[in-house]
């Protein structure tokens, strides 16, 4: 059973409201006045479109079925030519038209499946999060300040890393690292702001300990977070040998429960973090050592995707009790750092449902800065820098993948025949189970639609049996399908006015009848996480929205893996088992796009059937709202993941030689043919993983 979706908790009877800085209605007169375009601050509504009514398809339709508007936050849309448009930085006009970009790529000799990264939306988001957070700092009167830092495991690429650092400079942004290799690619990329505050999470060995000390006596703002009391003596050691006096934080395990997929990050089951105990002998050591002052940063980390913001509340509420006591045991604590975990609406009913939130950006920052400050302010303690870890939240609208169809399966493909006339008969008659689907076929009726698709199964099921035992020819089983998919149809299509008395067997008719859409994409490389963890992400054809889509599908890759399929959408009440797409005509262009996936999914991926990365293209507005490509990264060629499973493209393709020319000496091949054997070969090595929609047999 498919999850459903609880409605909006009540907000925090404690949190005060905020007064917008722009409040919609303002925001356009604003925007008019600087004789800019419009910002839109609010997702709007999706409507139905007024043509709709005499029964034409608008693209206001198109955004209701994939709830568009809601689940795009302003960031997305539909336009006039009915393709799906980016506005990175939420102004109307200054927009990307995905289907003109992939025509680009295109143009330039790239196919998809491309994964396209709007680095403007990524700033608009890092831009939000300070604004949000300086609003909740202004409204409150609050005396500490606020610092996001990235966790870069969220999206490791270099191009991301980089916008983060470069818009980080104004927006007070810093970096976390959990590995020994991020630790050293963002000391690499900091050099130029050693004030940068850079954390670092995650298990230490003794050279990684020394190299941090080192990097706090060359002046760089550095906090490594200790996860247990043997890094913790390692930091003292090496702090006295250097001379240093190192900024520290604990993580703390939480009593308050996680919530969520990732729950168990938090709690005593935790992986991560000391217990109270554990703390408490951390602060004891320092003190002894007369360095309680080191102990500057204490930290938590509620599990991703927090869907409900009474968890923020209370552990935010939690973290700050044990931070106030701290401070008054001695503890030189000034970061309050709450760790990541702000979702992402990934279905847009901003509800406290999984893949939602029942909670703003908004009321987030203002819940965290309340909380935080009306703890310290009960027990007369300075208030803290406040720091997140949000990752998620940060760049998972900022990136889309696009891939293409290749083909479809339709289980209404051939229908069934005028007649049994000419079928074999079996002892002088026509199989049983035949004769009854064909007279079910003939005789649907409203009122006994249950009962009626009952007894298909029951006949087909009769016939699978009788098949198997060698008493059905292959004639008879092609017709039984034939006749089993219709009535189905005919009893999905005559049971729609049952509204909500429609059983659940009837009402999962739609997904067994759906369409399968066969696309060029690896959902382990490029969607892990559906694979993994039935991640739902909004996923919409990218054009063709003026059109009605008349097809229910569920989604395949070319992957040889069962998994390897997509059969989860997002929908307003629930999750669908099926998208709305169009008739899709063999060797025409369709092109479907996976949203808001730049968090987690391009590091987990991996190389299943050997697919390799995708082409990355990273897109820019200019300051007249028009796209430009501003880098592509290629993405794997063949030669490039046969070396990663240790095979060496030259050494194969002088075996392919070899063989073709033991081929011409028998005379199996001409020199030709065998020239063009090679040619095809070697190209293939060169070229990309994924399938390419160019002919390739060619004139040599
Ligand atoms: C310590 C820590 N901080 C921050 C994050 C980022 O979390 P999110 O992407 O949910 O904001 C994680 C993710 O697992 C984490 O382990």
């Amino acid at each position: 059973m498919a999850p459903t979706k609880t409605p909006d908790a009540p907000s925090p009877t404690l949190t005060p409201t905020l007064t917008p800085t722009l409040t919609p209605t303002l925001a356009p007169l604003v925007a008019a006045i600087r004789g800019s375009a419009v910002a839109v601050t609010e997702p709007s509504k999706p409507k139905s479109g007024q043509a709709s009514l005499d029964g034409r398809w608008t693209i206001d339709d198109s955004a209701e079925i994939y709830q568009t508007r809601l689940w795009g936050k302003g960031f997305f849309d539909i336009n006039a030519k009915g393709h799906v448009v980016v506005r990175p930085t939420r102004v109307l006009g200054h927009e990307i038209d995905l289907f003109e970009v992939v025509n680009g790529m295109r143009e330039r000799g790239l196919n998809t499946p491309v994964l396209l990264h709007f680095s403007d939306l990524l700033e608009r988001r890092m831009r939000d999060m300070r604004e949000a957070f300086n609003a909740a700092i202004a409204e409150n009167n609050y005396r500490g300040s606020y610092f996001g830092v990235y966790p870069i495991k969220v999206n490791q690429q270099r191009r991301v890393v980089e916008e983060v650092r470069r818009n980080g400079v104004e927006l007070g942004f810093g970096l976390e690292v959990g590995s020994k290799p991020e630790l050293l690619a963002v000391m690499g990329l900091t050099t130029d702001s050693p004030d940068r505050l850079i954390i670092c999470n995650g298990f230490k060995e003794e050279k990684y300990i020394e190299f941090v000390t080192l990097a706090a006596k060359l002046g760089r703002n550095i906090i490594p977070v200790i996860e247990n009391i043997g890094e913790l003596k390692l930091i003292v050691e090496y702090a006295k040998r250097l001379g240093v006096r190192p900024k520290i934080g604990v993580r703390m395990n939480l009593a308050t429960p996680g919530a969520g997929r990732w729950r168990h990050s938090s709690g005593v089951k935790a992986k991560f973090g000391l217990s109270l105990t554990e703390v408490l002998e951390t602060l004891n050591y320092l003190k002894e050592r007369d360095m309680a002052d080191c102990l500057q940063l204490l930290h938590c980390h509620m599990g991703s995707q927090i869907h409900d913001i009474r968890q923020v509340n209370a552990g935010v509420n939690e973290l700050t009790r044990i931070y106030v006591e701290l401070v008054k045991m001695g503890a030189g604590l000034k970061y309050l750092d709450v760790g990541g975990g702000m979702g992402i609406d990934y279905d847009g009913s901003q509800t406290a449902f999984e893949f939602s939130t029942n909670y703003s950006l908004q009321e987030y920052a203002s819940s965290v800065v309340y909380k935080a400050m009306s703890v310290c302010d009960e027990e007369g303690v300075e208030h803290p820098i406040i720091v997140t870890e949000s990752g998620r939240a940060m760049v998972a609208q900022q990136s889309v993948l696009i891939f293409d169809v290749l083909g479809t399966n339709r289980p209404d493909r051939s229908p069934p025949p005028a007649s049994l006339a000419g079928l074999p008969l079996v002892d002088g008659e026509l199989p049983r189970p035949l004769i009854d689907l064909w007279e079910l076929h003939q005789s649907i009726s409203e009122r006994r639609l249950l009962e009626q698709y009952h007894d298909a199964l029951e006949a087909r099921e009769e016939a699978m049996r009788l098949f198997s035992v060698g008493y059905l020819t292959l004639e008879h089983r092609a017709v039984i399908d034939q006749l089993f998919w219709s009535i189905s149809a005919r009893i999905r299509d005559k049971s729609k006015d049952m509204g909500a008395h429609m059983p659940e067997e009837l009402a999962d008719l739609d997904s067994t009848l759906s369409d399968m859409y066969f696309c060029n994409l690896s959902i382990f490389q490029s969607l892990p996480d559906i694979w993994a963890i039935n991640q739902l992400f909004p996923i919409m054809p990218i054009h063709r929205l003026d059109e009605r889509p008349t097809r229910k599908a569920t989604l395949a890759d070319i992957t040889c893996d069962s998994d390897g399929k997509i059969d989860r959408f997002v929908d307003d009440h629930d999750i669908k088992k099926f998208v709305e797409l169009h008739e899709y005509e063999e060797g025409s262009t369709y092109l479907i796009g996976a949203f808001l996936v730049g968090a987690y999914q391009e590091t987990l991926g991996d190389l299943h059937n050997l697919f390799g990365d995708t082409h990355v293209a990273h897109i820019k507005l200019d300051e007249n709202g028009q796209w430009w490509v501003d880098e592509i990264v290629e993405g794997d060629s063949i030669t490039e993941v046969l070396k990663y499973v240790q095979f060496d493209a030259t050494q194969l393709g002088a075996e392919i030689r070899r063989e073709c020319e033991r081929a011409v000496r028998k005379k199996q091949l001409t020199p030709k043919e065998s020239k063009l054997f090679m040619k095809i070969y070697e190209t293939g090595l060169a070229g990309y993983t994924y399938l390419e929609p160019t002919r390739t047999i060619s004139e040599s």
